[in-house]
């Protein structure tokens, strides 16, 4: 028989237990669910194995991200088979919206299967589903709805640290041929600034010192302000520096098109807004930009990289890639690497690309061959860590301004970001999470810097 959290709840309180793929904006989703279920009494869990209720919140961007989710489904339904209590099983997030019904016929173990603007609901599916015991759907797109069911004053974050997200914009009206965020997350749309102030207040009240405003075009953000004036993301990140307590803002992720005068002057003029911007550009030839419907060329991209760089010279640049679309020749693919040596990036992400159903780019008949993807891939990867490499290396001697987020594996170690998003390990006599600190760093690895305080 379903056990309802009503019929629970007076004896030990009900486990959730939430595992997070894709993107930022669904580490966010999932904290705001589990916000959503501890008002009806859920705590977290960090294991599926004492679980009463497990979600995978899921990512649909490429396929071996969608397939992961059945894998972990699989692995569910064993463990569930040998548990004595009744867990439940939901399946959140972009496959869940991208896949529907189809979930529940290829894994029938899932009880639940809700996508990117429904999770508000959660407690009213449960109930649905405790009440006939059968498989619950909800896959509309109705963001502002879910937005303002959200912002109940009762409402307090939970389990932020010291960094956190806000979701300022959702959707997508780009239709990229290659992506399937416009067809998962729904149109774009933009959160009033009033509501996202309030919640900035509310994070930095609860200890948060950095906050990252998240978008699938996060520079698409567009808002009324208070005096009735059009804001845009600018104007909002200015807004937002005049918490006090809030130390630091990034943003992401953004579009080329959407990089407008008064963001760009922020980078110059806004000393909480860190100097590092991913500015994905996925290609370098004009054919292949133009094929993917990113509506700007590559020339377009350097010259806005070198505006940014003439408002804040030391800002780190960050891009994602795609090798092999359909019909990408070497000559394009050498544009590519032409522009990463042009660009110089501090961090990158690179992908090979992957056919979405259901989107243009999938049905075209000049799928590139696996093999050259993957040469592709390898040679690009090698430069892109060659420049990530020879940042982090510059960084040797400088003193950093590090904002310290939590305690390292090491006793007495602790571990801060520096103002380029850079992981920096210190030594540190005391505990001070939270603080901005002083570091000189002596040496550099891979992926992060070590060095020690000079000055709290
Ligand atoms: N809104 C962001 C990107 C969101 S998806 C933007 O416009 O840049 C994150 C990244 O995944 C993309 O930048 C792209 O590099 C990659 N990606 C998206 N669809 C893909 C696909 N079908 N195959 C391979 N990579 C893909
Ligand atoms: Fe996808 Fe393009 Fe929209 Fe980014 S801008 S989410 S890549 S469609
Ligand atoms: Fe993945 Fe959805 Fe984010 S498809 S990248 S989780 S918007």
């Amino acid at each position: 028989m379903p056990v309802t959290q009503q019929e629970t709840s007076s004896t030990a309180p009900s486990k959730v237990f939430i595992k997070t793929y894709g993107c930022q904006m669904n580490v966010y989703d999932s904290d705001r669910m589990g916000e959503v279920l501890s008002e009806r009494g859920y705590v977290t869990t960090q294991t599926a194995e004492d679980a009463d209720l497990v979600i995978l919140n899921t990512c649909h961007i490429r396929e071996k991200a969608a397939e992961k989710v059945y894998s972990e489904l699989g692995r569910l339904r064993r463990l569930k088979s040998r548990s004595e209590h009744d867990m439940k099983i939901a399946v959140a997030g972009c496959v869940a919206q991208a896949e529907g019904e189809e979930i529940v016929r290829r894994a029938p173990v899932v009880d639940l299967v809700f996508g990117p603007q429904t999770y508000h609901r959660l407690p009213d599916l449960l109930d649905r589903h405790g009440e006939t015991g059968a498989a619950v759907i909800e896959t509309e797109l109705p963001v502002d709805e879910k937005f303002e069911a959200l912002d109940t004053p009762a409402a307090k974050p939970v389990k932020r640290g010291v960094a956190a997200f806000l979701t300022v914009q959702e959707g997508c009206d780009k239709f990229c041929t290659f992506c399937v965020v416009p067809y998962t997350r729904g149109a774009e749309f933009s959160r009033p600034a009033g509501r996202i102030l309030a919640e900035a207040r509310k994070l930095v009240d609860a200890g948060v010192r950095e906050i990252t405003l998240l978008g699938q075009n996060v520079n698409a953000w567009h808002g009324e302000g208070l005096a009735g004036h059009a804001w845009s993301l600018g104007h909002l990140l200015n807004a937002l520096s005049d918490i006090d307590g809030l130390e630091r803002l990034r943003y992401t992720t953004s579009h080329p098109r959407d990089m407008d005068d008064e963001l760009i002057a922020a980078h110059g003029s806004n000393p909480k807004l860190m100097p590092y911007l991913h500015l994905p550009v996925q290609s370098g030839s004009d054919r292949i930009l133009k094929a993917m419907n990113r509506k700007h060329t590559a020339g377009e991209y350097i010259d806005l990289v070198g505006r940014i760089r003439g408002a804040r010279p030391d800002i780190a640049m960050s891009s994602d890639f795609i090798v092999g679309f359909p019909g990408e020749t070497d000559a394009d693919f050498a544009a590519t690497m032409d522009l990463v040596r042009q660009v110089t990036y501090a961090q990158a992400f690179s992908f090979k690309y992957s056919p979405r159903p259901g989107t243009p780019a999938s049905t075209d008949a000049d799928q590139v061959p696996e093999d050259v993807k993957a040469e592709r891939l390898a040679q690009l990867q090698s430069l892109l860590t060659a420049q990530q490499a020879a940042f982090n290396e510059a960084c040797t001697g400088r003193v950093l301004d590090v904002l310290l987020e939590k305690p390292g594996r090491q006793t007495g170690q602790l571990i801060g970001r520096s103002p380029y998003l850079q992981s920096v390990f210190i030594e540190s006599g005391g505990n001070c999470i939270g603080d901005t600190v002083k570091v000189a760093i002596e040496s550099v690895g891979p992926n992060s810097l070590t060095g020690h305080m000079v000055e709290a």
